[in-house]
């Protein structure tokens, strides 16, 4: 059985994060969604809350070989610990290749383990949760870039 992982932040999932999950979900038999713990640093959403509507995303997609979990420390040891022979991650641009590329290798070094790039699909190359955070911050309208229960969450955080 192959098992991938996408990992990140997700701080909120967009339909850039859902369309590499899903294709993620065609090509391996079960894919990890995997939510950064990171202490040192608070996003808008609590990790729980992001888990939240990843989960309520996947299920809504029909994603049945998709899990999201929390994982903190190394990717690597995530990836020994669940039995994860695969990372898999979107590239939105040319700009995303330099960091990916140089995180692929080191994570090979550290482990063996590979990384698999999907190219994001054209309409969503622009989009990023924090372009997203600052949009809504401002007032404007996320409402096609993010599902909609996330829209209504961004929304009612912003407000307070
Ligand atoms: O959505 P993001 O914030 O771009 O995701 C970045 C993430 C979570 C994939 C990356 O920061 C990561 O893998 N963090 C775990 C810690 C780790 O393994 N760092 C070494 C990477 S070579």
């Amino acid at each position: 059985m192959r098992r991938a992982v996408c990992p990140g932040s997700f701080d909120p999932v967009t339909y850039g994060h859902l369309d590499v999950v899903s294709r993620a979900a065609g090509l391996f038999d079960e894919v990890v969604v995997g939510v950064l713990v990171n202490e040192a640093k608070h996003g808008l959403f609590t990790v729980d809350e992001r888990i939240e509507m990843l989960v309520a995303s996947v299920t809504r997609l029909g994603l049945a070989n998709v899990s999201v979990v929390g994982f903190s420390g190394l990717l690597v040891d995530f990836c020994r610990e669940n039995d994860i022979a695969a990372i898999v991650k979107g590239l939105r641009a040319v700009s995303d290749f330099d960091f990916e590329l140089q995180m692929a290798q080191m994570n090979h070094n550290l482990s063996g383990v590979d990384t698999v790039f999907l190219p994001t699909s054209p309409e969503w190359s622009f989009l990023a949760s924090s372009l997203v955070k600052e949009v809504a911050r401002f007032g404007g309208d996320v409402s096609q870039l993010v599902p909609s229960d996330v829209h209504a969450r961004l929304k009612e955080r912003l407000a307070t």
